[in-house]
């Protein structure tokens, strides 16, 4: 476990921690949902996940609140990877559409490593899912389908930064994310979903040329129709369990 007092944000692990019996918490901040889970150093869970609901409003410090109360069901941690759905550069989250304004330039990782007195780094949760799914050859794009419309491209196992599709216009005037969000999915039904889906699956092969396609979040178990060979449905718990990736670089 860690000596040092006070970690800052995104340093390395101290030289004094055996480096394989290092612990990650890793955390998914959702639109909905919050969840954490501990792992090894190779990033295989040590125990069972906890969620507990996105608080609304989802101001940075409810959220922070909800984070410190997600650690307390988690065993002792070194270190801390958090998903968070918006983009985030240098620790510093720059946007949060399905969260709080509050949030537009938030030093989340300085702030959280002071709270929980380790060190902590922040990356986009569909970053982090991708991490996860990858193969890591060739150009890989990853989708997460939930509250919002995640995406991240990868090359040869590197992360593209701040790839953003969400809000990007897609088609009718709308964005990805106003047609294919879970506001989108209620509304207009999993049928008329679907449909959209697959027309946005064309138009990103053709924008992309990837040799692979991932979809993850927890509405990727509302596709009905075929996806084409070069595309795969993953895992949500992905998007905690690729948190380890943060620390190998
Ligand atoms: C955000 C993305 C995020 C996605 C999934 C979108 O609204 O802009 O950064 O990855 O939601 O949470």
């Amino acid at each position: 476990m860690l000596t040092a007092k006070q970690p800052a944000a995104d340093q390395p692990t101290p030289e004094t921690t055996d480096p394989k019996s290092v612990t990650t918490l890793a955390i998914d901040i959702g639109g909905s949902g919050t969840k954490a889970i501990l792992l090894d150093a190779a990033g295989t869970p040590l125990g069972e996940r906890s969620r507990l609901k996105t608080p609304s409003p989802a101001t940075p410090k409810a959220v922070m609140d909800t984070i410190a109360k997600l650690v307390t069901d988690q065993p002792a941690f070194d270190r801390v990877s958090v998903g968070f759905p918006g983009v985030v550069r240098h620790g510093i989250t720059h946007t949060a559409v399905n969260l709080d304004k509050a949030w537009v330039g938030y030093p989340l990782a300085e702030k959280l490593s002071q709270r929980l007195q380790r060190p902590v780094k922040v990356a986009n949760d569909a970053d982090i899912q991708g991490y996860g799914a990858i193969s890591g050859s060739g150009v890989e794009l990853v989708l997460t389908l939930g509250t919002g419309f995640g995406s991240a491209l990868f090359v040869n196992g590197h992360l593209v930064p701040n790839l953003e599709m969400a809000h990007h216009r897609f088609r009718k005037t709308e964005s990805y994310e106003e047609q294919l969000g879970r506001v989108a999915l209620e509304k207009v039904g999993k049928e008329k979903w679907n449909r959209r889906l697959q027309k946005a699956i064309e138009a990103l092969e053709h924008l992309f040329n990837y040799d692979r396609l991932y979809i993850g979040g927890g509405e990727a178990k509302q596709i009905t129709f075929k996806l084409p060979a070069n595309a795969t449905i993953v895992p949500n718990v992905l998007g905690l369990l690729g948190g380890i990736a943060l620390w190998q670089d």
